[in-house]
């Protein structure tokens, strides 16, 4: 927590296309761990001294842009501020009317559509097979868990406590979960839930959690790497088991993936997304940590576990 500091500062005059922001919630992610390594990346790394940004959700109360009205909800990288200046660029209009408007950060946004493309796109889930997700009970893991027993397969679930061992099997639909922190032998335990072997592994944590699931593989098993969060604290390089000979023998596929490059897939993905929490089919939750202040302790809190589904922060 001590890396993060809070300050005043004043506000820029408002330029042409540009509008004035009162932020209302921020959406805080494990990839903002990877933008606090000054190396080079997929996206740059923050700047010491100059604010954080993540995906937000805001009211215009000024606007020098002919796009925006005061008064518009606004969906857009944001710094981490209260009220701010953004050039028109940055930002979308969102559909204020939508309940709750949070889904814009989650399952209707980033999170859902990252769940949507990589089960989808990737592993390509067929009836009947069984799938695999680490991280469960998160904003990506809810998703991909649901959508693939909307497809008609068979879910396990991997995720950090009791409660959402439970959550996951009684709310969310999945056939089995497990307690990663709590059980002794997730290699054999994995065996015994999968005893028809593993189709599909979507993995959002890395680590020796994924190490248990790689000798359950089937042949022809499609595996995304989505995520692997159980690495992002680590200055070692990471060492682990020489998978190839398991995925040689299995046919296998592993893919990495970003969502961001995916982008002529989004709006079939949303009207997916739309369609099934319309209906019914696809549930979720968020988890809210209220107050400005709260940005650093919601973030960290994704490190422990403390979220189930989205993690956000109201303003
Ligand atoms: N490829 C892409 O384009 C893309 C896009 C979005 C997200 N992602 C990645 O997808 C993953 C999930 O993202 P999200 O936004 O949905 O986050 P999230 O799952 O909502 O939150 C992170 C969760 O990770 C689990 N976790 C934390 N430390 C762990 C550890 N050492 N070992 C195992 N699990 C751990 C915690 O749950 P437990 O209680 O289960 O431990 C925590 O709740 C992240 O790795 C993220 O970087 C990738």
């Amino acid at each position: 927590m001590t890396d993060f500091k809070f300050e005043m500062t004043g506000l820029p005059d408002l330029g042409v296309d540009e509008v004035l922001l009162k932020t209302v919630y921020f959406s805080v992610d494990p990839y903002l761990r990877g933008r606090m390594n000054d190396v080079k990346s997929y996206v740059h790394a923050f700047e010491i001294d100059q604010p954080i940004e993540s995906s937000g959700l805001a009211t215009v109360i000024e606007s020098k842009s002919d796009k925006f009205i005061p008064g518009d909800m606004v969906i857009g990288m944001l710094p981490w501020r209260e009220i701010t200046v953004v050039s028109d660029k940055v930002i979308d209009k969102i559909d204020s009317t939508r309940e709750p408007v949070t889904y814009f950060l989650s399952i209707l946004g980033m999170t859902g559509l990252t769940a949507y493309i990589g089960l989808m796109h990737i592993c390509k889930p067929l009836a009947g097979e069984t799938v695999v997700v680490s991280g469960a009970a998160g904003a990506v893991g809810l998703v991909v868990g649901q959508i693939a027993k909307i497809q008609g397969c068979r879910v396990i679930g991997i995720t950090g406590s009791d409660e959402k061992v439970k959550l996951l099997v009684d709310k969310f639909a999945f056939d089995k979960a497990i307690n990663y922190k709590t059980t002794n032998d997730l290699n054999k335990t994995l065996g015994e839930i999968c005893n028809d072997g593993i189709d599909i592994y979507f993995d959002n944590v890395g680590g020796e959690v994924s190490d248990a699931v790689m000798s359950h593989l089937n042949s022809q098993a499609r595996i995304a790497i989505c995520g692997q969060i159980s690495l992002y604290n680590t200055t070692a390089r990471p060492l682990g088991p020489r998978i190839q000979p398991i995925l040689l023998g299995k046919s296998a596929m592993m893919k990495g993936f970003l969502v961001n490059n995916y982008k002529s897939e989004f709006p079939d993905g949303i009207q997916y997304l739309t369609k099934w929490v319309n209906e019914g089919k696809l549930k979720f939750t968020e988890t809210t940590f209220q107050g400005f202040a709260q940005l650093p302790a919601a973030f960290l809190g994704l490190f422990n576990g403390e979220n189930i589904g989205k993690m956000i922060v109201k303003v």
